[in-house]
């Protein structure tokens, strides 16, 4: 529990946390917007935290042992946020956060190649018992799905080029390591590309990670189940990262009829969380309350 986690202010003010309300966050990762709606849900409010990522709920585990009457967690896949409730009990719901993407911690510190600035294997699993990883994806799909996915999920204009260079790569040697694979994004890229601010390997590496993990179908099954499982007047949080996301959770919450919009636009991070937190710059916080 040590970074401040993105949008924090927005999120407390938006899902207003008061005493004895529960709560679920789909994506607990660290635990900063948890330990939030936990110190305003005092004494007996509870908070239901999904993560998929074993070791992530392994740390919270032994980090928040004081708090085990108050914090429920659970490794999962958010997609399964109605069996979960139910086989938790857990009702009723005031509030549900979805933070998504990955955390600080997988960045940063996981080693399963989240990351083009160190040197890892390709893995970039949430959950290590997920079939697909990275490498497979790279080394044995075809090179017109490695486009694919590099367009829809990256939105990379040189999808085609980078397909290509991966497809001639693997035919000498397995691509196993993100330096490997920066290498070849590098090489098949025009020299312009690789002087923008945006690293050319960031978009690539984010469809990957998408594809792995199935992330926007993730995000699209658990939506209706979030708003199954809210209590009436209750409210759901949804963080995004990239515009495919948020296009879901937009459309999403437009098209429930039990759904009012509290967000006529997505709130942003403020000028001194931009500063200090370059990740924030491309959250938009999407907030929905459920009829009464
Ligand atoms: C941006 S981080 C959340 C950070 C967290 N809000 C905090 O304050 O530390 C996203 C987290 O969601 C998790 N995650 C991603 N997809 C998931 C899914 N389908 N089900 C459950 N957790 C998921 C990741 O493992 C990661 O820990």
């Amino acid at each position: 529990m040590s970074h401040v986690p993105v949008l924090q202010k927005e999120v407390i003010k938006y899902l207003d946390p008061k005493p004895d309300e529960n709560f679920i966050d789909c994506t607990i990762g660290s635990g900063g917007h948890t330990l939030a709606i936990l110190e305003r849900t005092a004494p007996t409010g509870k908070v239901l935290g999904i993560d998929w990522d074993t070791e992530a709920i392994a740390k919270l585990k032994t980090q928040t042992a004081k708090l085990w009457k108050r914090l429920i967690l659970v490794n999962d896949n958010f997609a399964h946020i109605q069996d979960i409730v139910q086989r938790e009990k857990f009702r009723p719901v005031h509030g549900i956060l979805l933070d998504l993407g990955m955390s600080s911690d997988q960045l940063e510190k996981s080693g399963r190649g989240f990351t083009f600035q160190k040197n890892e294997p390709l893995d970039m699993r949430y959950d290590p018992a997920n079939l697909l990883d990275a490498t497979k994806i790279l080394n044995f799909w075809s090179r017109q799905d490695i486009e694919r996915i590099f367009k829809e999920y990256g939105e990379e204009q040189f999808a085609q080029e980078i397909a290509k260079a991966i497809v001639a790569a693997r035919s000498e040697k397995p691509i196993i390591k993100t330096f490997q694979l920066v290498d070849i994004i590098t090489h098949a890229t025009p020299k312009w590309y690789q002087r923008k601010k945006l690293h050319p390997a960031t978009k690539t590496f984010q469809a990957l990670r998408i594809t792995v993990n199935n992330e926007l179908q993730n995000l699209t099954h658990a939506l209706p189940q979030a708003v199954s499982v809210l209590s009436p007047g209750g409210r759901i949080a949804a963080i995004s990262f990239h515009s495919l996301e948020d296009r879901i959770v937009k459309r999403f919450f437009r098209s429930e009829p039990s759904l009012k919009v509290l967000t006529k636009k997505p709130a942003t991070a403020s000028w001194p969380e931009r500063k200090t937190n370059p990740k924030s710059r491309s959250a938009k916080l999407r907030v929905c309350a459920k009829e009464t």
